[in-house]
């Protein structure tokens, strides 16, 4: 036990916001484990802008003197100045941001200072900042995704007509465009981009003026408040505006959305580069080489892309456990939220900004795109979707179309290099198939043929890849 006797006042927890009611001070481990400021200094601009706001309601409402917030204003503009220049003396005795920034500014400005608190507590206070931060967050990450999406545009347009497989079970498919391809990632993006300015609606709700719990008995106005920082409207239940976290949950869901795109893009990236499939190269200056290979080339960017992912996903998971098991209201597991969240943010806004420049650095390989379509029979859809055109059965063309792919693996050749006797030959034993077959087979089973017959919305077809970006360009603005 420490000793007890020595504080003055008989204060146990001297200089605390608390001091009188404690005996005995806590330990330097509790200190330690309970402080929040090493961290949460983060929205000292946050927790300043609402107590300013707080501040001028506080005088318009006449429940503080019009000097006192002059004094709280200039003191504000002094402790914001030694913050940006670095110059501010985070202390761990006093908690966190809040009890900082509000113990500086009773050192500046005296009484005024310790008025500043008057009908709010950390809980409203802590959980505006938040919000305000968070908003901030949004704001860049949707910028962002804005800046990859029109990267991403150019390169799928200037790609519409690249032909490469398409894969299901990572077998050759179909043909597709690379452009095309692009554009599914410019899709999740855009859903990624919804769902961040709709999770901004719930964020932008103000908190302040619930106080601890149970709101205040001060005439308090936080229409007034909310109005001034920005917030579409305030929170209409004390208990729940101090305690749920649920609108940081939604960003960490949307996060964990998004990455998990980028994962995949990013997989592929991977696979694409990898020499045994060699259809892109990437700009060195994402790359790294091998301290022992001097032959290697390493995707480093995207793997880390891939791995990132995962602390994402797990900050999800740390919130959704922090949330569950408790009772209303504000409780100090709450804490937690923050680093989850900051890392989050910060993973996302890193990613995206990464990202943006490396799909500009993006070598396309059109050859050995090419080339891979050629072994593995991507246009035998489009010989039996000829054939159905002719009136055979779908299941009747597609059991022809077999035989022939069958007939070309033994002869080690792809469809488009059979003559259309061979093909008939090859398909004989499905009544009226070889009947139905003609020359001008040729033009669907090549690949161009394939790609171009595509063509309604959504479909590979370089034009209609080309009215995707189109598309995609004018809903960017
Ligand atoms: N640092 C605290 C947090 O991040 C601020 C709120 C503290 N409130 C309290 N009643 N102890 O949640």
């Amino acid at each position: 036990m420490t000793d007890t006797t020595s504080s003055p006042d008989n204060a146990a927890q001297p200089g605390k916001a608390w001091s009188g009611r404690f005996s005995e001070p806590v330990s330097d481990l509790v200190k330690r484990y309970t402080a929040s400021v090493n961290f949460d200094q983060r929205m000292a601009r946050q927790d300043i802008r609402g107590s300013l706001a707080h501040a001028r309601m506080l005088a318009r409402q006449g429940i503080i003197a019009a000097a006192d917030l002059a004094d709280i204003e200039r003191g504000m503009n002094q402790i914001l100045g030694e913050i940006e220049r670095g110059e501010f003396a985070w202390n761990l005795d006093d908690e966190d941001v809040h009890l900082n920034i509000e113990k500086r500014l009773t050192a500046l400005v005296g009484d005024a200072g310790k008025r500043l608190h008057t009908g709010r507590s950390r809980n409203d206070q802590v959980a505006t900042d938040i919000r305000l931060w968070l908003r901030d967050a949004i704001d860049t990450i949707l910028a962002l995704i804005g800046e990859f999406q029109r990267q991403l545009l150019d390169v799928a347009e200037a790609n519409a007509a690249t032909p490469m497989p398409g894969f299901t079970h990572l077998q050759v498919a179909q043909p597709v465009t690379f452009g095309h391809h692009l554009m599914a990632y410019y899709e999740m993006s855009r859903r990624d981009a919804e769902r961040f300015a709709d999770c901004r609606k719930r964020v932008n709700r103000l908190p302040l003026g619930s106080a601890a719990l149970a709101g205040t008995s001060y005439p308090i106005d936080r229409e007034s408040v909310a109005a001034e920082l920005g917030f579409d409207e305030v929170c209409y239940n004390s208990l729940d505006a101090v305690s749920d976290r649920d609108f940081a949950i939604e960003f960490c869901a949307a996060s964990a959305l998004l990455m998990t795109h980028l994962s995949r893009l990013s997989e592929e990236l991977i696979l694409w580069m990898s020499p045994r499939v060699g259809f892109i190269d990437l700009a060195d200056r994402f790359c790294t080489g091998s301290s022992i290979m001097p032959q290697k080339k390493n995707p480093d960017v995207p793997e880390l892309v891939r791995g990132k992912t995962g602390r994402v996903n797990g900050s999800l998971i740390s919130l959704l456990t922090l949330m569950k098991g408790q009772p209303l209201a504000y409780n100090k597991d709450n804490q937690e939220d923050k680093e989850p969240l900051f890392d989050t943010a910060d993973t996302v806004i890193d990613t995206l900004r990464i990202y943006a420049d490396m799909i500009t650095g993006i070598r396309v390989k059109a050859d050995a795109m090419l080339g891979a379509l050629s072994q593995g029979y991507a246009t035998a859809t489009d010989l039996a979707d000829y054939l159905v055109k002719k009136g055979l059965p779908f299941r009747d063309a597609h059991e022809a179309v077999a035989l022939a792919v069958r007939a070309a693996e033994r002869r080690g050749c792809d469809l488009p290099q059979f003559s259309a006797a061979e093909l008939k030959a090859a398909m004989a034993e499905v009544p009226g198939a070889a009947d139905r077959l003609d020359e001008d087979v040729f033009a669907v089973l090549t690949v161009e043929g394939s790609l171009a017959s595509r063509k309604h919305i959504g479909g590979t077809a370089p034009a209609q890849v080309r009215a995707a970006v189109a598309r995609a360009r004018a809903q960017l603005g």
